[in-house]
């Protein structure tokens, strides 16, 4: 049977491109199954999976937990809001705990940068980063990428415009690396102060105006602004006000229509309605935001499945 190169899923940027085909010729399989009538299958039977969970999700977590159930895992949930985190403990004492229970695989979410390979240094199972700080999401940018395959047939010379925050984003770092594996064109989009001055040392464009980024795209990857990640909630620090970001860097139907654009229209969620997006376009036909989380589930359980039957490795 083919393997991963690698037994954690810390980021794309240690995955070959093979490892990204493999993941996605799994996932096909699985899109298959969870269409069936009967969507579960055996294949992580006896595994415990723990879903550690440091910081907010919705699709993620959920994703996870689905894949995990589909695949016949027994699951554990951990969410630091309503855990002993809050009375004091240390991430150490809480991951010893966790290990006490004899896990397999983590899945963790964390808001620093690097808590998932730290986690790897002290615990022997197989760990995915459901995302850490404004680092990696790697399931976020498979389960893109291989949206846009599904849609447009492959990824390979498509051109991928991804626009908003990428100064605070793990969804675009991830991205960048994905698509650039797969052969896309990848340029980033926002306002120059939502944009990291070492991005093109990255080989990607970069575009400050919206209309001409979209002329060069056949993809736009919304992202929404990070308040939370910007100092105080809800806070608008790096433009001045969220009426004059939808006006520059918002993505309307009448906008596209304006530019006779054929684009797809993707979002990793959590849609700001009204400001990255509009609603009417989130809704239209040119968006793939709902088949991005569908494919989330496929995506997911392919990469605990390879993940599952990677070599362990004692340490
Ligand atoms: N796309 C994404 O990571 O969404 P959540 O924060 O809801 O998991």
């Amino acid at each position: 049977m083919a393997e991963l190169s690698t037994r954690h899923l810390m980021g794309i940027k240690q995955l070959t491109k093979e490892d990204i085909d493999l993941i996605f010729n799994t996932a096909d399989n699985f899109k298959e199954v969870i269409n069936r009538p009967i969507k579960k299958v055996p294949s992580l039977r006896d595994i415990t999976i723990a879903n550690l969970f440091f910081e907010n999700s919705t699709r993620t977590k959920l994703s996870f937990e689905l894949a995990e159930k589909r695949l016949s895992a027994d699951v554990i949930n951990f969410s630091a809001s309503a855990s002993s985190l809050s009375k004091g403990e240390t991430l150490i004492d809480t991951v010893n705990n966790i290990l006490a229970m004899k896990v397999d695989m983590v899945v963790m979410r964390h808001p620093n940068p690097g808590a998932p390979i730290f986690l790897s240094k002290h615990i022997n199972a197989n760990i995915i980063n459901a995302g850490d700080g404004a680092h990696e999401h790697p399931t976020q940018a498979l389960l893109d990428a291989y949206s846009i395959r599904e849609k447009l047939g492959q990824v390979a010379g498509k051109k991928v415009v991804i626009v908003g925050d990428i100064l605070h984003s793990r969804v675009a770092l991830s991205n960048i690396f994905c698509l650039q594996k797969l052969g896309a064109k990848v340029m980033v989009c926002g306002p120059p102060t939502l944009i990291p001055k070492y991005i093109e040392t990255l080989g990607v464009e970069v575009s400050y105006q919206l209309d001409r980024a979209l002329e060069w795209a056949d993809i736009a990857m919304m992202l929404r602004i990070q308040l939370e990640r910007q100092g105080k909630q809800n806070e608008v620090k790096y433009f001045p006000s969220l009426r004059e970001y939808h006006n520059l860097y918002g993505l309307t139907l009448e906008r596209l229509e304006r530019l006779n654009s054929k684009l797809v229209v993707m979002h990793p969620g959590p849609i700001n309605r009204g400001v990255e997006i509009s609603s009417e376009l989130a809704d239209s036909a040119y968006s793939i935001i709902l088949n991005q989380v569908e494919n989330g589930v496929a995506i997911r359980m392919a990469a605990l499945y390879l993940l599952a039957s990677s070599e362990k490795i004692e340490d």
